[in-house]
């Protein structure tokens, strides 16, 4: 399968600081991909160069045909990248919802019956079309990042790049992201990297990407990953609880399979007996 977007070899300087020191990757069509890391690890630098907000100082990333490092490349390759925020607040911009939704394909040239269209797609695909008429500072938190990731939807791009969209949600906001996330992932085939702190988050990806003073460290899939718990501690990450409760029993001689879930832990316990 050709990869949507090849990050190769890129390395990133804010003056002094290299962030990015040799990065490769591929995203695939339909792909689901956690990068998690600590704090200035780089990831929220290698997001920003998945659709040109940012621009290697070595290397490149190509998204499909487009180069980001191409100034006739970079509204195809806006396009195609989707980019979500931590912050809803910043992403929304016009006087009711579906304005704000609309804004992107205005701004892609598309015509307007097309963008009514559009707009009510992608509020139906956020469970957000019942609100179209409303104003954006009357949501909760995680309705408005529904929204924001509305917008992006609107502008068909094929992957979603979305870094900690869920940081500043309570629970139930971030529970209703998260399945949105989900479902554009298991119904659309909507390529999904998601920059995440919360280690439960990382479940849902097909593969997980652990970066490291600007450099992928490890790349596997999420079980791989919290099952070496040495590795997660020097990565400064955290194993989810349910998964580092499977740890412990294993380590006493239980042999129960990996579960992030409670309720497969459970069913791996029943079968291990
Ligand atoms: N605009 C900037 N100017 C200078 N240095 C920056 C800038 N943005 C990030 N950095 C530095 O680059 C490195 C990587 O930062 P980045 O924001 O990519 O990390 P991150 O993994 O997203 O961190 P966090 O988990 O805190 O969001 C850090 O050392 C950071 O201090
Ligand atoms: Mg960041």
């Amino acid at each position: 399968m050709e990869p949507i977007i090849e990050v190769k070899d890129v390395y990133h300087q804010y003056g002094e600081t290299e962030a990015l020191s040799g990065v490769s990757l591929e995203i695939f069509p339909g792909d689901f991909v956690a990068v998690v890391g600590a704090n200035g690890s780089g990831k929220s630098t290698l997001a920003r160069h998945l659709n040109g907000l940012l621009l290697p100082s070595k290397g490149t990333v190509r998204v499909k045909n487009f180069y980001t490092h191409n100034p006739e490349d970079i509204w195809s390759v806006r396009a195609l990248v989707g980019m979500v925020f931590q912050n809803p607040d910043n992403q929304l911009v016009a006087t009711t919802v579906e304005e704000d939704v609309a804004f992107g394909p205005e701004n892609l040239g598309v015509p307007s019956n097309e963008i009514r269209a559009r707009v009510d797609e992608a509020l139906k695909w956020v469970n957000m079309l019942d609100h179209k008429k409303r104003s954006p500072h009357q949501l909760s938190g995680g309705q408005k990042q529904r929204v924001a990731i509305a917008g992006v939807l609107a502008m068909h791009p094929e992957v979603l790049v979305l870094d900690e969209p869920t940081a500043m949600l309570d629970p139930v906001g971030r529970e209703e992201v998260l399945q949105v996330i989900n479902h554009l992932n298991k119904e659309l085939q909507m390529a999904i990297v998601l920059i995440t702190h919360h280690m439960e988050e990382v479940a849902m990806a097909k593969r997980v990407i652990a970066m490291a003073e600007g450099k992928i460290k490890v790349e596997c899939n999420p079980i791989e990953l919290f099952l070496q718990t040495e590795l997660v501690d020097e990565l400064g990450l955290d194993v989810p609880q349910v998964f580092a409760l499977g740890n412990l029993l294993r380590k006493y001689g239980l042999e129960v399979d990996p579960a992030f879930d409670p309720e497969e832990l459970v069913n791996a316990l029943c079968r291990s007996n």
